[in-house]
């Protein structure tokens, strides 16, 4: 009996000293542009974030054990990819200002630092306070200025062009993934509004019929197939007296629910068109991880961040 306790706990030995043969690499990599941003919020970004996003990971030794090393070695090598602070200036100031917003976007909604890297490393947990100052630096990043000439001027020129008929689209676009811009978006239903210090833009989100007759029922949990969503950005205008108005127009944006067509993109199809003349945007048919990048940590609401107001 002894004997084979024995056996057993030398054969698990072994097999964990196996496993440590298998070891994915985490590259060394220079800090080439660290983000520069005040101390104390340096300090957050370090203790919570830069394990993950930046080139001075600190890999502790139980981090080191396989099978635990290999999700280590995952999350920073798909961190890195997303988001890193240590290489900061390959990212052009607008989508620096971007990428912030989105951090604080997911720290608010709950998805980063990740919980099972807290759960082990409880230092990195974030404090209400340290999130009122994340959030105040990246107010502080953004300059409002009241009345920008050449805002109202873009808006001028493109009322000018849209009631002279000279934008009116010939062929209907697509995008590289196969979806078509949806002319009808505007008889949808407006369903929320949304504004975005950040980068001076304000939204309306609205919705198809299946999607509004969805959100009566309550039934969103999925969302059924050929619910559909547009999201269309305007510039925000601001005048001396602080009255809002929406400027030129910039973006129109989509989500269509097909969970089957779309199994790819957690069910979604999406797809965004700029400017009036609606160019489709992204490189390859791959633009859309990006969107379900920003969208995950609505994933416990099917990837969908507008949702109804609860009484
Ligand atoms: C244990 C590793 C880890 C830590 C710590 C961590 N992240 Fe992440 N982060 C990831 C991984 C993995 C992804 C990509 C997959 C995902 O979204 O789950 C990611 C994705 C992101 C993205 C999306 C990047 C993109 O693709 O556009 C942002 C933004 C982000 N993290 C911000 C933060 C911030 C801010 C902190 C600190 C408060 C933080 N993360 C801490 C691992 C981490
Ligand atoms: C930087 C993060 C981010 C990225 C990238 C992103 N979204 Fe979103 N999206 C949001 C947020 C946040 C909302 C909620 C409304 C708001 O704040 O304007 C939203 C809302 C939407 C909505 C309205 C439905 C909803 O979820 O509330 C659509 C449609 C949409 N996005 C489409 C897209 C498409 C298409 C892409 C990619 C081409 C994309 N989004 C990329 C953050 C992002």
């Amino acid at each position: 009996m002894k004997r084979k306790i024995t056996v057993t706990i030398c054969i698990l030995i072994v097999v964990l000293l196996c496993l440590q043969l298998y070891r994915p690499a985490i590259k060394e990599q220079p800090v080439t542009s660290d983000i520069n941003a005040p101390a104390n919020v340096k300090a957050i970004l370090k203790r919570a974030c830069y394990d993950c996003h930046s080139n001075e990971t600190n890999i502790r030794w139980y981090d080191q054990i396989a099978p635990a090393y290999w999700q280590v070695a995952a999350d920073v090598n798909e961190g890195r990819a997303g988001l890193n602070f240590s290489e900061w200036d390959k990212l052009a100031a607008p989508d620096q200002k971007a990428k912030l917003w989105e951090a604080v976007n997911q720290i608010n909604a709950g998805a980063m630092p990740l919980s099972n890297y807290t759960a082990v490393h409880p230092s990195a947990k974030l404090s209400a306070e340290d999130v009122a100052i994340l959030k105040a630096y990246l107010k502080s990043t953004v300059k409002q200025p009241f009345t920008d000439t050449a805002k109202i001027n873009a808006a001028d020129k493109q009322f000018a062009q849209w009631s002279s008929g000279k934008l009116q689209l010939k062929n209907i676009p697509v995008a590289l993934n196969g979806i078509a811009f949806m002319p009808d978006y505007k008889n949808w239903q407006a369903l929320s509004t949304t504004d975005r210090y950040d980068n001076g833009t304000m939204r309306v989100i609205l919705g198809n019929a299946i999607a509004v007759k969805a959100l009566k029922e309550g039934n969103i949990k999925p969302w059924p197939n050929g619910a559909a969503f547009a999201k269309v950005a305007w510039a925000s205008l601001e005048d001396k007296d602080g009255n809002i108005t929406p400027g030129e127009f910039k973006q129109v944006e989509f989500m269509i629910k097909d969970a089957d067509k779309y199994r790819d993109t957690k069910g979604w199809g999406f797809a965004r068109f700029k400017t009036p003349a609606m160019v489709p945007y992204g490189k390859t048919a791959m633009f859309a991880t990006e969107c379900v990048n920003c969208h995950r940590p609505q994933a416990n609401t099917d990837y969908v961040f507008t949702q109804p107001i609860k009484h």
